[in-house]
């Protein structure tokens, strides 16, 4: 296994202007997140908006991956397909998730979109997800464990009655996509790998509504939740600083069908 690539001020500097990119790139999809628009539309847009910005969208052929970003919808857990076939409906939850690769730099970002009104049920899981992400997030910073990001998302998302994905875990990132460190989304307080300011890595947990176990369908990508109840992600991309950390793929205004019509609190 090759070690952790710890980034020094410069590899910062550039990796940041990819991480933009990327967050740029989803503020801008989610405007296109509403009933009757298909995902292929959208994947077509990333991929359009990417190229046009001098930048790569790391999914595309990535182990084969045929589209430029996931697009994943209610009962799909993670990398579902952009499909022209497969439309939006209104009250339905989706992930968009966007990787973007600029001078050699990768950003990683995603977060689940409300389509039209959504249901109390699904207000409930994704702003739990939402609040998942954030919790790991403050959890960050020189000599806290892997363990505590993964405790602080379980407690969370269990104490809700929603369970943690095993099967997919947050990741280095850097030059490469998926670098030498796995981040779970679930694990015990002081327990794991101990943070190390220049650290780059992803945190994206994806909770379900009901069982965490999951199946792929036979595109080989696509999946899905194994009692069909819904699942939702959100993902950002960070980097350990002296006293906490950098969210590299913060958004620059609120995302677009993103918050709740009627607000929302726990
Ligand atoms: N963006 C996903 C992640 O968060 C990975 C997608 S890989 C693909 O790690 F091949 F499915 F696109
Ligand atoms: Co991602
Ligand atoms: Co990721």
């Amino acid at each position: 296994m090759p070690d952790i690539i710890l980034k020094s001020h410069d590899d910062i500097v550039a990796m940041r202007r990819a991480c933009r990119l990327a967050a740029q790139t989803l503020e801008e999809a989610a405007k296109m997140v509403k009933p009757g628009e298909n995902t292929l539309a959208i994947d077509d847009f990333i991929y359009d908006y990417t190229i046009k910005h001098h930048a790569i969208p790391a999914d595309l052929n990535y182990h084969g991956y045929p589209k430029s970003s996931c697009i994943s919808i209610n009962e799909v857990v993670c990398h579902g397909i952009p499909n022209k076939k497969t439309v939006l409906k209104d009250g339905d939850i989706v992930n968009i998730d966007i990787t973007s690769i600029l001078d050699g730099w990768h950003g990683d970002v995603s977060a689940t979109f409300y389509v039209g009104t959504p249901s109390k049920e699904a207000i409930n899981l994704v702003e739990t997800t939402r609040e998942c992400l954030n919790l790991g997030i403050a959890e960050v910073r020189p000599d806290a464990r892997l363990g505590d990001i993964g405790a602080a998302i379980q407690e969370f998302a269990e104490r809700r009655g929603f369970s943690v994905v095993r099967d997919f875990v947050g990741h280095g990132i850097g030059r490469q996509f998926h670098e030498n460190l796995q981040v779970a989304h679930y694990g015990r307080r002081g327990h794991g790998l101990r943070l190390r300011e220049g650290m780059t890595f992803t945190i994206e947990p994806m909770i379900n509504a009901g069982d965490w176990r999951l199946r792929f369908l036979d595109d080989g990508w696509t999946t899905v939740t194994i009692d069909g109840k819904w699942s939702a992600q959100f993902e950002h991309t960070l980097v350990v600083t002296k006293d906490g950390c950098e969210i590299m793929t913060a958004f620059s205004a609120p995302l677009a069908n993103s918050i709740t019509p009627t607000g929302f609190k726990f």
